[in-house]
């Protein structure tokens, strides 16, 4: 995608250093456009838990270049190895607890590493499974947008071309991954085809990734659209001002619950009972195979409090953050919430749409069924 009519993409490797990977620092988003220097593992690591990058695909994709971060400066003594790249993983998987796609890469990583010997196989085999995890996220949020766009097509002949309305909830755009996104993959390429669409962006607060991060790259590749408070759903669904919603996902389990940003739940309730289709976007990496019960078994990161006590903004060129609460009020800050499979209307995989049942996820990706 492009950011002021330039091509970018969230995560890439420095052309004139080798070992540097840059992404951009999405905390000083929109207002500043910062690309940070990673060099070695404790960076990927902060990057990822304090949301420099942020947004599962994204998250596991940094996740692959931070292991191979560490092979770089790995011990020569072999018999330490093991160990070693064991720590790094698990350095990595501590950083954010809900988004699945960070133990997929990772699984990915230490898998392509093990086919190899020696530390200097084992390093190109980690730099070729952060490539192979890039350009697959790339290609699995192309094929969403693709499955994806039917969906809006077929609403816009039944408004003879009026205005899709779709609302979305925090930010699952390119920003979230590598490029297209995976909830906003369908609505680029309707709008890419001609067709009439308006995004309602929720504000998604506390960390407001809706406001600063969707508006902004909806704004960038010309989709129009409004942001929105975050609890304005429900009333523009009951006046039918919403056709569809589209989320992304952190983590889905085997029987269709969803894991997304918090609030995404509610949501979900509101569609339900004014009858607007519910649509969660994912790549498979962000199916959790093993987990049935999302409610039940999906950990639910928290974070801290001053997360919500506070909110960020911009005044004569600088970014800064405000108290909003009373000085002494705790507040508590859970980072996602479940939906259950029964208010999702279906799933937008790069194989196609799947109703969020057992059954149908594991016709769609029978590879990966469980006996
Ligand atoms: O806490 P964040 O900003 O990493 O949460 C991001 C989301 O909840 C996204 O909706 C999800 O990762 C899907 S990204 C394509």
């Amino acid at each position: 995608m492009k950011i002021d009519g330039q091509p970018f993409r969230t995560i890439w490797e420095k052309a004139d250093e080798p070992g540097v990977i840059q992404i951009i620092d999405q905390r000083h988003l929109p207002h500043q456009l910062m690309i940070e220097n990673l060099r070695r593992l404790s960076d990927f690591a902060k990057a990822i838990k304090d949301m420099h990058v942020r947004g599962a695909p994204l998250i596991g994709a940094t996740a692959a270049y931070g292991l191979y971060s560490a092979m770089l400066e790995a011990p020569a003594d072999k018999r330490r190895l093991p160990k070693y790249i064991r720590k790094a993983a698990d350095t990595l998987l501590q950083t954010r607890p809900t988004a699945v796609n960070l133990a997929y890469a990772i699984r990915y990583s230490l898998q392509k590493i093990d086919t190899q010997a020696d530390l200097e196989g084992k390093t190109a085999a980690a730099l070729q499974a952060a490539r192979d995890i890039t350009e697959e996220s790339v290609e699995h949020c192309r094929l969403i947008g693709q499955h994806g766009l039917p969906l809006i097509e077929a609403i816009s002949k039944r408004k003879n071309g009026a205005p899709v309305n779709i609302l979305t909830h925090c930010n699952a755009g390119w920003i979230a991954c590598i490029d297209h996104g995976t909830a906003t993959a369908p609505i680029y390429a309707a709008h890419d085809a001609g067709i009439p669409v308006h995004v309602w962006v929720d504000e998604t607060r506390p960390r407001n990734q809706g406001a600063r991060i969707t508006a902004f790259e909806l704004l960038q590749h010309g989709v129009p659209h409004t942001v929105i408070a975050d609890n304005t759903g429900g009333h523009l669904m009951q006046h039918g001002q919403v056709d569809l919603a589209i989320v992304g996902s952190d983590r889905t389990t085997r029987q269709g619950d969803v894991a997304n940003k918090i609030g995404t739940y509610l949501k979900a309730l509101a569609a339900k009972d004014n009858g607007v289709p519910f649509y969660v976007a994912l790549p498979s990496s962000t199916f959790d195979f093993e987990v049935v019960d999302g409610v039940l078994e999906i950990p639910i990161e928290e974070r801290s409090a001053d997360e919500v006590r506070y909110i960020q903004g911009m005044r004569n060129g600088k970014v800064f953050k405000v108290l909003l609460t009373p000085v002494d009020s705790p507040a508590a800050n859970y980072a996602f919430d479940v939906t259950p499979a029964r208010l999702v209307s279906g799933l937008i995989t790069e194989r196609g749409i799947c109703e969020a049942t057992e059954d149908s996820i594991a016709r769609m990706f029978p590879e990966f069924s469980l006996p």
